[in-house]
Parts: C-alpha cells; structure tokens; sequence
C-alpha cells in the first residue's frame, strides 16, 4: 500500500487515521533516512492521542514515554538510531517498558526490527519531488482496521 504524503498536513492526517486505530501491543515502525519524516508522523500520532504540548525528539534519549490521562493509551516512543546493537534494546528494558502499550519506533531496524510481529505497521517513508510518499505493510492485526477507508 502506498500513501503519498504530499505535505505536512497529509502527513498530519495520516497520523491522525493511525492514531484512531492504534492499541496497546501495537508497533509503528517507522523507516526512512534521516529527514524523511517519522518523527514527523509520531509527534502526529501522539498529538492525536490526546498529548498536549512539546514531543521531544527520542534521537538522544532513545525512549519517550507517555502514559494515560494525557494519551489515550500508554505509548513508547523511541528512535533506535543510535543502538549499535539489537541486544542494546533488550538492555535497555524495552520489553518492560512495551507491557500494555503501543510502540512507536523510529530507525526499527536498529532494534532487530519488528515486522515479524502481527501487530506490527511498517511505514518506509520516501522522499518525492516536495513531500513523502509512505510505502505501508501491514502485519495481520492490522488488516480488518479501516485505515485505508
Ligand atoms: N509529508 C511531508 N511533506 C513535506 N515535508 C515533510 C513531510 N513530513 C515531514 N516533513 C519535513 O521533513 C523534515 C524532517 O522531518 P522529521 O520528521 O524530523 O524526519 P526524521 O524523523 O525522519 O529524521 C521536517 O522539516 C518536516 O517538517
Ligand atoms: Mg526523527
């Protein structure tokens, strides 16, 4: 599935979508080289799911947590880029901190990635001439949600 996310506001919109249909267990990885705009996307997901105010970028602190009232449900947003090793993800308590939660990860493939999971969206996010363009797979959990409606 591909999404073209012209400018800000359809990548504002696209986050919105995600958000309504996100649950706890759930992965948002979000791929693409530096700039291409996932954190873009998480501020976006976040911001919908009731957070108010700044999303600080996880590039240095690898983990952001937000947890209820604030956000409708616990999320964990982490940017993995600077792990030199999958196993640092487990080191760092990732699991723990995934119980009943969502996890947005930017740079997964730093993690050991997660697509093997059912619950897991895959978003690569690619350059165009102006904006984005969002090349989307869906785990199973995913595929009865009406994200594309
Ligand atoms: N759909 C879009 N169209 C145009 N510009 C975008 C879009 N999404 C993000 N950007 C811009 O791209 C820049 C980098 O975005 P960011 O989300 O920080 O990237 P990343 O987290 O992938 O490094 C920001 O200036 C942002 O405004
Ligand atoms: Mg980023």
């Amino acid at each position: 599935m591909i999404i073209n996310l012209p400018d800000l506001a359809a990548s504002e919109a696209f986050a919105i979508r995600i958000a309504e249909a996100l649950r706890a267990g759930d992965v948002v990885a979000l791929s693409g080289g530096l700039g291409a705009g996932k954190t873009t996307l998480a501020r976006g997901i976040i911001a919908a799911l009731g957070h108010d105010g700044e999303v600080p970028s996880p590039s240095f602190a690898i983990i952001e947590l937000y947890d209820p009232p604030a956000v409708r449900l616990p999320l964990v947003h982490a940017d993995f880029y600077r792990l030199e090793d999958p196993a640092e993800a487990d080191e760092i308590g990732l699991d723990d901190y995934r119980q009943g939660a969502a996890l947005l990860a930017e740079w997964p493939e730093h993690a050991g990635g997660f697509a093997h999971e059912a619950a897991c969206l895959s978003i690569l996010l690619e350059s165009t001439e102006n904006g984005r363009r969002a090349i989307v797979t869906a785990g199973s959990d995913w595929l009865e949600r009406n994200l594309w409606t």
